[in-house]
This record gives C-alpha cells, sequence and structure tokens, in this order.
C-alpha cells in the first residue's frame, strides 16, 4: 500500500463533501433552437445527413470535449453519458474514441480527435467517455497537456461488485467466440498464497484509489467529480442533478425524462413524447453466482483502499 500513496498522500488534502459545493449561478438562458435542433439538425448531422450549408448557417461546430467520463469501466459509464446527454445543453461523443489511451490514435494529432466529436452548437459542451483513461498510465499528463481546466467525471461501483461486472463482460465475449474460460473464483484468488490476486486487471481496476493518485499528480481534486454508479442505477436523477451543478450547467434533467422499465430492470431514457430507448442488453447482465468466501475475501481487500478513496475525493459511499 505505501508505494501506491508515496509521495502523492503527503500534499493531498481531503475536499469538502460535495453537496457542500456551491451551487451553479443563475441558471442561464438556454437558447429555444438547441432545443429545437438537439433532435433534428444535429441528429441529422450525427447520421452524416447535414449539409455544409446547413453547419455554416447554424455556426455548428466540433468541439473538444470540456468534460469527459474517464472511467471506470463498468461503473455505467454508458448510463451516464446517455443521460447527460438529455440535457439541452450536452452533446455527447457517440463511440468511445480512445484517443488518449491508444499510442497509435494519439499519433493522429489533436485535429484528429477533434473531427471525431459532434458537430454542436458554440455555448454546448461536448463530452466523451473512454473508461480505459481511468487506468492508463499516460493518459492523465496528455489530458492535462490538452486542457489543464477540463472537468473529469468518474463513475464508481462497489469494487467487487464492479470486478464481477467485468468479469462477466470478458466472460461473454469468450463464450461468444466459443472458448472457455476459468471461473471468477480462480482469477480472483491466486491458488499459491490464497489471498487475492492482486495482478488480475478486473481486482486492480476497482482498487479506484490508486488510479485517482496518478490523476492528482496533474489535476487537483476539485476537478473530479465522482458519481455513484450504484445509485445511478437505483435513482438516476439525483445523481445527474449532482453532474449538472458540477459542470456548471442549469439543472434541465427531470424526472419526466427517466422512467423505470421494469422487463429491462433499469432506468431508461425519454427524450420527449415520442422518442425514448433503454441501455442496450449488453448493460445489465447477469453476474454469474461467486462463492461467498471468495466474495468477503475481497470485499476486505478493497475495504483500506475504499477509506483511501473516500478520504480524497470527500465522498463516502456504504460499501463493505
Ligand atoms: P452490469 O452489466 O454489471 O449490470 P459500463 O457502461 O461502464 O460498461 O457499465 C455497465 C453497467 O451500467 C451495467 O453493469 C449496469 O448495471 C449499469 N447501468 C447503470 N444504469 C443503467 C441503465 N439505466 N441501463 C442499463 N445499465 C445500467
Amino acid at each position: 500500500m505505501g508505494t501506491w500513496f508515496g509521495g502523492v498522500l503527503g500534499r493531498l488534502q481531503p475536499i469538502c463533501p460535495i453537496e457542500s459545493r456551491l451551487p451553479p449561478p443563475e441558471p442561464e438562458q438556454i437558447p429555444l433552437r438547441t432545443l429545437q435542433f438537439k433532435r433534428g439538425l444535429l441528429h441529422e448531422l450525427r447520421k452524416g445527413n447535414a449539409t455544409k450549408e446547413q453547419i455554416r448557417l447554424h455556426n455548428l461546430v466540433q468541439q473538444l470535449p470540456r468534460a469527459i467520463i474517464i472511467g471506470v469501466r463498468k461503473g455505467g459509464t454508458r448510463a451516464l453519458l446517455e443521460m447527460l446527454n438529455l440535457h439541452p445543453a450536452v452533446v455527447k461523443a457517440s463511440q468511445e474514441i480512445h484517443f488518449f489511451d491508444n499510442d497509435q490514435n494519439y499519433a493522429r494529432g489533436i485535429d484528429w480527435y477533434r473531427e471525431k466529436m459532434p458537430f454542436s452548437f458554440p455555448h454546448q459542451i461536448t463530452i466523451e467517455k473512454s473508461p480505459a483513461y481511468f487506468i492508463t498510465e499516460e493518459v492523465p499528463e496528455r489530458i492535462f497537456k490538452m486542457n489543464s481546466s477540463i472537468k473529469l467525471l468518474i463513475i464508481v461501483r462497489e469494487p467487487t461488485t464492479r470486478a464481477v461486472s467485468d468479469y462477466t463482460q470478458v466472460l461473454e465475449g469468450k463464450e461468444r467466440k466459443n472458448k472457455t474460460y476459468h471461473k471468477f473464483e480462480k482469477l480472483a484468488i491466486d491458488s499459491n498464497t490464497c489471498e487475492v490476486n492482486t495482478k488480475y486487471k478486473a481486482v486492480r481496476t476497482s482498487i479506484y484509489t490508486k488510479h485517482l493518485e496518478r490523476w492528482l499528480k496533474y489535476f487537483p481534486v476539485e476537478q473530479f467529480h465522482i458519481v455513484d454508479g450504484d445509485r445511478l442505477i437505483a435513482d438516476p436523477l439525483p445523481e445527474l442533478q449532482l453532474v449538472e451543478r458540477f459542470l456548471n450547467l442549469p439543472s434541465r434533467i427531470s424526472q419526466y425524462n427517466l422512467y423505470f422499465n421494469a422487463t429491462r430492470g433499469f432506468y431508461c431514457l425519454r427524450f420527449n413524447i415520442v422518442f425514448n430507448k433503454c441501455l442496450a442488453g449488453s448493460k445489465g447482465r447477469i453476474h454469474p453466482d461467486v462463492d461467498p468466501l471468495v466474495v468477503t475475501k475481497l470485499q476486505r481487500f478493497f475495504h483500506p483502499f475504499n477509506q483511501k478513496f473516500y478520504q480524497i475525493t470527500g465522498r463516502t459511499f456504504n460499501w463493505p
């Protein structure tokens, strides 16, 4: 533990609890045309159907993101991006761009990255999500070089659940290719020592504090906002309102935009009276049963790291 925290913790100060952050300034008026065009022209642009003339006429631009969902994989990154996109002042980059974590993409330069962004009105903010950013060594410095004041969103879930979700995704990929795969227990526990296997990526990714500390060498803690991924599943609106506040956006996402779909077992999105959607079936997989002793071992393992994570971020969870 000592080496992971080495140096960085010395200069870390716990920040004030998230609720006590200043409220955003009085809501600015979002131009009506934004609301009209969000599902019209911008939607057509996304599909590649708008003309150059329309782009020029409406002053549409491809902007670098002003906020990035940097992770955590299986934390609910897709749900968060799609839900934020309900806001009239937010435009999402639909695909994971993997600009900062993929050396080949990064070598293509910032204009390549910008060209991957959707068209938007100048006052809108573009958000992209690539969960691999959170755990990739080189990324914090690269993002810092692009924009040192960018806002960074991290969505987390209870670490053991997240690790099992991560495993389930890989397992499904193997099964699709008719390949066999180890049981979760075999991967998560080192059979020689009977201790938690910290070499297993799904375990390492869930040690949130370890990754966050690398980011804190570049960005102050105030530039991060931690989203509770478990609460985003159970009751998304309050989490989204905290994000609106963090992004200095007027509160525009409402209960109307979110409805619980009993068949799906999740909240789905309602844009307007005719357009609504649920996330794809690959979100919300059924997890395999895991030996309760292994679950307890993992929870005990994560516990001290979680405490450190709460201390640094000022956000506490009821994780075991
Ligand atoms: P599970 O498949 O383990 O249930 P990511 O988008 O980062 O890959 O995260 C996937 C997780 O998002 C899913 O994990 C699911 O639980 C969660 N999620 C949160 N809100 C959701 C929603 N409204 N619809 C579907 N999945 C949602």
